[in-house]
């Protein structure tokens, strides 16, 4: 897989006129566009259409996380409207993330179309220790409960997980080369941090052995944004 193809862009606008321009400016230049719950809420699935229309792979990161039929039925949902990934908590356990693999199956079988790339949320990057033992009531480190769930996902069917880049090496290590490893927080050094707290640059990201990166305003907030996507996927590939 090319650089360009690895770079998913988070489209974190209100409307399908926003998002249009975005795509049509960076789909020469980036593999992926994320919908989250903020343009998804807004415009409804009419956006995935509008967006595949124009030749875009959608992840559509909604975070599902429900009791199982629920989640295995939302997952046979977007399977239809052929998303290239979507997402659930790992946190829901393994009997969800099982409906969700089953159901998908099931729905592109029935369909004819491709199957979506299932990827499991582990702890939220704005999650430190205190909050998950403290809050959660969820004992040990961060890192331990990121590898723990990973290996839950992948045992339970799923392609891959979400998670911040410092967890990367360790769940490479422990799910191996194919699962698929996917991760916010990137930063060049050339841009603004903004609320993200523990960032690593694209080379780095993708030396540690993250499949995907997910970058968002770096690029949709930058002056050129076309330039900004070129400049990133260089960088990714300069390892
Ligand atoms: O603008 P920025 O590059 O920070 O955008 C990162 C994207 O990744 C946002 O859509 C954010 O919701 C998402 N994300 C994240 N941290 C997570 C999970 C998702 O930043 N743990």
């Amino acid at each position: 897989m090319s650089a360009k193809d690895r770079l998913i862009i988070a489209l974190d606008v209100d409307t399908i006129r926003e998002a249009e321009k975005l795509v049509s400016m960076l789909q020469d230049h980036v593999g992926v566009f994320k919908i989250g719950m903020q343009l998804f809420n807004s415009e409804g699935p009419e956006v995935v259409n509008r967006l595949h229309s124009m030749g875009g792979k959608i992840f559509l990161d909604l975070k599902l996380h429900d009791i199982p039929n629920t989640v295995g039925k939302a997952g046979a949902v977007l399977t239809r409207m052929k998303v290239f990934m979507y997402n659930v908590h790992t946190a829901g356990g393994s009997e969800m993330m099982q409906k969700a693999v089953e159901f998908t199956e099931a729905e592109s079988a029935k369909s004819g179309g491709s199957i979506p790339l299932i990827i499991g949320v582990t702890v939220l990057t704005s999650i430190n220790q205190d909050i998950l033992n403290n809050e959660l009531g969820i004992l040990g480190s961060v890192a331990d409960q990121v590898v723990h769930w990973a290996k839950l996902a992948q045992d339970s069917g799923l392609n891959g997980v979400v998670a911040s880049p410092k967890e990367i090496t360790a769940i490479r290590e422990a799910c191996g080369p194919d699962f698929v490893i996917i991760t916010p927080g990137v930063r060049p050094t050339w841009a603004a941090a903004n609320d993200q707290k523990r960032v690593m640059t694209p080379g780095e990201a993708v030396k540690a052995g993250a499949s995907y990166l997910v970058v968002g305003r770096p690029i949709t907030g930058a002056a050129d944004p076309v330039e900004a996507a070129k400049r990133i996927v260089d960088e990714m590939g300069e390892v």
